[in-house]
């Protein structure tokens, strides 16, 4: 099996497309999982993570982005999912006392800003960076890094 890290490339049209990225993504998903949803503001990290977290919903609710809770807790249908926005986070410290390292290894982790974990970041996290386009409304550049060792179920949604 090739553990080397993979890199890829994929351009999202609409969000429409970037939810499907999510809706596929979604079944596959494990406690243990940590996606690094990195990207400036409005590049379409919360729509992404919505949009999986709703596809992993017994009942659908709201789905809010955390910008000022940071973390936002969910039980689904794949075990326990955190959705955090690190944005206001100062202090690496500060994610060690919302519990995010056990989360990293008991829930399904979606991650935005995940730069401000600094150490903490999860080696096995898988990167998606989400790049606007000029002049290109709708359009998101996916640069997406898979760290050797993720499994071939994950790597294939990227093939
Ligand atoms: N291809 C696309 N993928 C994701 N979002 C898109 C896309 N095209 C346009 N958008 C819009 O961009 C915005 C992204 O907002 P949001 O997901 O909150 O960004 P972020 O969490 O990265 O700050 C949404 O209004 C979404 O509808
Ligand atoms: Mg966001």
């Amino acid at each position: 099996m090739n553990s080397d890290p993979h890199s890829t490339e994929l351009t999202l049209t609409s969000p429409e497309a970037t939810c499907a990225l999510a809706q596929r993504l979604a079944p596959l998903m494990r406690p243990g999982d940590v996606l690094l949803l990195s990207g400036g503001i409005g590049a379409g990290k919360t729509h992404f993570a919505r949009s999986l977290i709703q596809a992993l919903l017994e009942v659908p609710e709201d789905v809010p982005s955390p910008t000022f809770t940071l973390v936002q807790e969910y039980d689904t249908t794949a075990g326990p999912l955190w959705h955090a926005d690190l944005y206001r986070l100062s202090n690496p410290l500060e994610a060690v006392e919302l519990g995010l390292e056990d989360a990293f290894a008991e829930a399904i982790c979606l991650i935005e800003w995940p730069d401000r974990l600094g150490d903490l970041t999860p080696s096995a996290g898988l990167c998606m960076d989400f790049v606007t386009v000029p002049d290109q409304d709708d359009t998101r550049q996916l640069r997406v890094t898979i760290p050797g060792g993720t499994r071939a179920a994950l790597k294939g949604v990227f093939a």
